[in-house]
């Protein structure tokens, strides 16, 4: 079964050989068959397929890749952001909310909640989304978000070392992430991650998360520098990591480290924005020539939201992006802070990810805030729901 998207006004392709960021084309048509892109050219050249969708001008974009979410919960913390937006500020100490709920949770409760997250997420455009556990933190109730979230995704993060729970002491915890609950967990994930960050876990004991994940077979990834200046962002780039994700507070050190790391910062417009933190400056890294993904963090404390436009447009607002960067870091980004090839691009033989805007320009994402630009959506070429991959 073959696919002919047509008459597509602008088509972003991310195709790294193009002149321009975006690789965009111009009055130009896609093909996709078998799950992947099989051709791409220009509309009046487009062979026959089983099915023609004509967009009428419209534009194409890849799917986003939203590299970081903590969609396993039960419960929300509405309460918490009203008071926020009183002049309360954030603290890390608010996790332990969401994990008395969870545990109360059943399983069929857990995975409804990440259904109906995953459904709003791919109404926005989301085709690849990365989940982490952490509202867990016990032995069972990590193995279960894990197993939970694995229904929809294979990019699944060990992420036991959220905040220490109560009835523990760090280091107590740090030997149970480490031993028992990261022996329940790998099966199920593919990445760990630890919050490094005052409140939560400090340089050695994320290290020690880290290197014990990595000799279990899983890669490393790391919450850093979100609520303050810190060792994380720099442990980050000393194991050259993929990705580092926050980066709020960076220091001129910090920025060297990444970039001569290649350490992706995966920025989360969502979290300045439900915090009321400043917001990172996304330029000062690119001029640095460190890599930026933007991701939505959705999560019930700091950042619920789903939306990839959203973030978008409050990168390109806030955060000092242009709508073709913010547009690539949100899409080709997240991509590589999953070390995913196949996905964030529209080139031939790449996974069939496509979104289609009601709307001329991928410009108009940020430039129409909050409206529901997102059209169509085909994953693996098939129209539909974000299943797991
Ligand atoms: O990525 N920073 C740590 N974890 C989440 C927030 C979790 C919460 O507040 O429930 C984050 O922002
Ligand atoms: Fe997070």
């Amino acid at each position: 079964m073959s696919v002919l998207v047509t008459n597509i006004g602008e088509l972003v392709t991310n195709d790294p050989e193009a002149d321009d960021l975006l690789g965009v084309r111009r009055d130009a048509a896609l093909v996709m068959q078998d799950g992947l892109v099989a051709w791409v050219g220009p509309a009046t050249d487009a062979p026959a397929a089983d099915e023609v969708v004509d967009v009428e001008g419209r534009a194409v974009l890849p799917g986003f890749v939203d590299s970081h979410s903590h969609l396993v919960f039960a419960g929300d913390r509405a309460a918490e952001f009203r008071a926020r937006m009183a002049g309360e500020s954030y603290a890390a100490g608010g996790i332990r909310t969401t994990v008395a709920a969870t545990r109360a949770a059943s399983d069929a409760e857990l995975a409804a909640g990440v259904e109906r997250l995953v459904t709003e997420m791919r109404r926005q455009g989301t085709t690849t989304v990365e989940v982490k556990s952490g509202y867990g933190l016990t032995v069972e109730d990590e193995a279960r978000s894990l197993r939970v979230a694995r229904r929809f995704t294979d990019e699944t993060t060990f992420l036991g070392a959220h905040v220490v729970p109560e009835g523990y002491d760090a280091a107590a915890y740090v030997d149970l992430v480490t031993g028992p609950m990261l022996e329940a967990c790998a099966p199920h994930a593919r990445w760990v991650d630890a919050f490094c960050e005052r409140g939560a876990f400090d340089a050695d004991q994320a290290r020690a998360v880290l290197a014990s994940g990595v000799a279990a077979g899983l890669r490393g990834r790391l919450h850093a520098n979100q609520l303050g200046p810190g060792p994380g962002v720099r442990l980050a780039a000393e194991l050259a990591l993929v990705a580092v994700d926050h980066c709020t507070h960076l220091t001129d050190d910090d920025v060297h480290a990444l970039r001569e790391s290649g350490t992706i910062a995966t920025l989360l417009p969502g979290v300045e924005f439900s915090t009321r933190q400043p917001y990172p400056d996304a330029r000062r890294l690119l001029e640095a020539g460190v890599r930026v993904a933007l991701a939505s963090d959705c999560n019930p404390g700091s950042s619920y939201t789903s939306s990839m436009p959203f973030c978008v447009a409050v990168a390109v607002r806030e955060m000092g992006l242009t709508p073709e960067q913010a547009v690539h870091a949100a899409t080709a980004g997240g991509a590589a802070a999953l070390d995913r090839a196949d996905v964030g691009s529209l080139v031939v033989g790449q996974r069939a990810d496509v979104v289609l805007l009601d709307a001329p320009s991928h410009v108009h994402l940020a430039y129409r805030p909050g409206v529901p630009l997102v059209s169509r959506v085909w994953v693996a070429g098939r129209s539909g729901r974000l299943g797991r991959e």
